[in-house]
Formats: C-alpha cells, structure tokens, sequence
C-alpha cells in the first residue's frame, strides 16, 4: 500500500461507490480501508482534480508551509544546523516525504540562498509524496542529510477501536440503512491490540481511539532513505500515554470539510480531510526498530522560537514596509507559533549515525553558536503559493501598531497557558 500509486486500479472515480462495493463484497472493512479510499484512491480527497494534493498547486488547506515562508526559512536554518553537526557534507541531501503542492521545498530552497555558500551549493533537496505519479520510484537511498515531513503521519490511514467488557475490539466500517456506519468485531491486526494494550485497564468501556499501522513502514522508508543524519517530523499529536487516556474518550479522528471541523467520518466522502493524532511514542517506537534513535520532541512554538521566529517578528515593523505589509505578514508568523493556532503541532527529533556533542538548535539552543538577528527576514510576496488570508482570518488579529517587546506569550497575545 506505502507508496504505491497503482493500489487503487478499479475504473470508479467514486469512492463512496467503490466503498459501498468493498462491503457489499466482505461484508465490513477496516476504517484504514475506507480511510485509504476517501483519502488517495481515485477520486479521493488528496487526488481529486481540484483537491489539495500535489496535483494542484495552491490547493485549499491550510498548513505551515502554506501559512507564510518564515516557516520554510525557520526549517532552512534547522537544515544548516543538521548539516554542520554532520561536519558540512557536500551533498547534504533533504528528503520531504509527504511534500504536497510543494510550498515548502520552495520556501527551503529560496531561503537557503540567502544562508550563503557552501550550504547552499551543498543542499539537495527531493520531494516525495505518494499522489505523485512517479511514487517511490525516485525516493532517494542512503543518503547523508535529513527526512523531513510535516503533516505526513497525521494523514495516514488509521484503524479505529473501541473498549468493550476491557477489551480492545476493532471499530469496522459497515453499510446500514442511513449510510456508512461503524460496528465492532475482532481485531484485524494483533498490532492493533499491542499498541493500546499498556492503556487498556485505564480506558472506560465505550473508549473509541485510533491506531495507525502505517507508522512502522514509514519508518523502514525513512531508514532506506537515510544512511546517516537526521529525521525532522512535525506533526499533530502526542505521547501515547497523553493520547490514551480516560479524558479522550471520544478518540483523534477529525474530518474537516471545507476547513470547518465536521464530526462524522462517514459524510463528504471524499471531499473531507480525515485526519488522526500521531502517537509520537509509536513513532519514537518504529524509527527505533528502523535503526533511529529519538532525540526528543518540542512544540512548533518552542521550536520556530529557537531558531529566529521572535527575531523575525522584532525586526519586521522596522524593514520600511507599508503598515498593511506589515500586517500581512505578522499575522501568520503569529499564527505559526500561537498555541491556539499551528504552534501546538510537535516537532520530534530522530538520527543516526551521529556523533553530536550538542543538540539540533530547534530542540535546544544552548550551546549553540546561533545569532537569529543576523538572519533575513522572510516576507510573503504577491502569488506565491502563500495563503494570504483575508483580514479576521486568524483569531486575535487587530494590532494597533506598537511592537511589543514583553514574554514571548505576550508576543503571541496569548497568556502563559497558550489561552487568547
Ligand atoms: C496533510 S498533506 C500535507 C502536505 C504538506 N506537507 C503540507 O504541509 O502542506 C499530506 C500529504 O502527504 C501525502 N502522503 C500521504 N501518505 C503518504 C505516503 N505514504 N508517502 C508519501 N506521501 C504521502 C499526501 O498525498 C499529501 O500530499
């Protein structure tokens, strides 16, 4: 299934048919099955004509990439780092999995000029993403660099289960008289059952959660990709025991439909974004059995942070811009690092083959020799790929020019708790 992009050879470009078909035949499937199918078989949400996959540029979601290109820059600089702590090779190859319409390699790319030879002539920069038609076909092998990914794991199918009498069943997915419908039976994959089995005695009964099984062979792609370096992971998520636990009961799953968040899984099929929380302690699990070592995680907000997103936005009002242009691009910058908007997303550090004396600058700072002031200021220009989100789209927006210069969470405009 990883990376195969002839998986789906049925002529339908219907999947709520094709769906309905798979159960007529098996009787239920696997919520991954239907989530395969709503999210990358043909006519799917992400391959779709007019979807947000790579096959349409500038497609409707919303992302960091997409959000303003300091999240590019900040991600640029993060790349110099790895690179220096490898000792400065030449090539230093970047290998995004899950690069969509692309947005962030160019960002990256752009930026790096800026950093200065010989990173710039050194950095090769590959874009991988399973809508592509050529697949895995070119994903590189055994290279010296980076793997990278934003937003990738979060939309891999998942298997949903529910905790019944204590035991974990698996949450299939039938055809009932009102549309699809979720029913309970045996698990599927005994992976499922050992991944939630050290939470299972603190789980009520009723307890509806996800498992994502994609994880382990993303890992063994990421460890054919990468012979020595690192691995950058953003995503939306959490420890498992932090994702497993009696206050979640209702599970990650979300569905957003036109960017509003929808409850049901089963509506828009194919025209909704599905998406689950990463188990980021799964991810630490199966890059471990690949050969990676974990080393730690930070927030998105912790991290843009560390490598210059506070300096970015200080120096901003003072480059001579228009107030409007100003606006314009303080806003996402914001919006990149505020806990109630992208800054939540995690940001997980794995590598091998390293000999490092201290740690990538986006998961700690101290001893390293980094100066953000000196840095470019990135700055959204007119079509570019950008979102350029019309005024009020991002919460807590109205500024009445004055810089401030307190706590970063006052910066942010939000208090210590990451509230408005
Ligand atoms: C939520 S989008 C994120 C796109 C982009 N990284 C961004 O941040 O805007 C997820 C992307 O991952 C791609 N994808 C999903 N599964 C993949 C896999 N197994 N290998 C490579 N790409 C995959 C999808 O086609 C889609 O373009």
């Amino acid at each position: 299934m990883y990376f195969d992009p002839n998986s789906h050879p049925e002529p339908t470009a219907d999947p709520e048919r094709r769906i309905n078909a798979r159960i007529k035949s098996a009787g239920r499937i696997t919520f991954a099955e239907f989530m395969e199918e709503a999210l990358y078989g043909r006519g799917g949400y992400y391959t779709r004509p007019g979807g947000p996959g790579p096959i349409n540029p500038g497609g409707d979601y919303f992302t960091s990439p997409s959000s303003h290109p300091s999240f590019g820059a900040l991600i640029a600089v993060q790349l110099r780092d790895f690179w220096d702590l490898l000792g400065q090779p030449d090539p230093f190859d970047a290998v995004e999995f899950g690069s969509g319409d692309g947005t962030l390699g160019r960002d990256v790319v752009r930026y790096t000029q800026t950093l200065g030879k010989p990173f710039s002539t050194a950095l090769r920069y590959t874009e991988v993403d399973r809508a592509n038609s050529d697949g895995g076909a070119t994903t590189p092998v055994g290279v010296t660099g980076c793997v990278l990914s934003n937003e990738l794991l979060d939309a891999f199918p998942v298997h949903r289960f529910v905790i019944e009498n204590g035991s974990v069943l698996e949450l299939y997915v039938v055809a009932g008289e009102d549309g699809f419908a979720g029913a309970p039976g045996p698990v599927s994959d005994q992976e499922i059952e050992q991944r939630v089995a050290p939470f299972v005695s603190a789980l009520p009964d009723g307890y509806r959660g996800e498992v994502n099984l994609g994880l382990r062979p993303w890992a063994d792609r990421v460890a054919a990709t990468l012979d020595r370096g690192f691995v950058l992971t953003v995503d939306y998520g959490e420890y498992g025991p932090e994702l497993y636990r009696p206050g979640r009961s209702e599970g990650s799953l979300r569905a957003y439909y036109r960017h509003t968040l929808s409850q049901d899984p089963f509506r828009h099929v194919g025209d909704q974004d599905l998406t689950a929380h990463v188990d980021f302690s799964a991810v630490d699990s199966a890059l471990s059995s690949a050969g990676l070592d974990s080393l730690g995680m930070t927030t998105q907000t912790a991290f843009l942070d560390r490598l210059g997103l506070r300096s970015y936005l200080a120096r901003l009002p003072a480059l001579g811009l228009p107030a409007g242009e100003v606006e314009r691009n303080r806003m996402p910058m914001l919006w990149l690092a505020r806990p109630d908007g992208l800054g939540r997303f995690k940001v997980a550090f794995h590598a091998r083959g390293v000999a490092g004396t201290r740690a990538p600058i986006g998961l700690d700072n101290r001893g390293a020799d980094h100066d953000p002031s000196t840095l470019p200021v990135p700055l959204l220009t007119r079509d570019d790929g950008h979102f350029d989100l019309a005024d009020g789209a991002y919460p807590g927006t109205s500024w009445d020019g004055t810089v401030n210069t307190g706590t970063w969470a006052e910066i942010l405009g939000v208090d210590d708790e990451g509230e408005e």
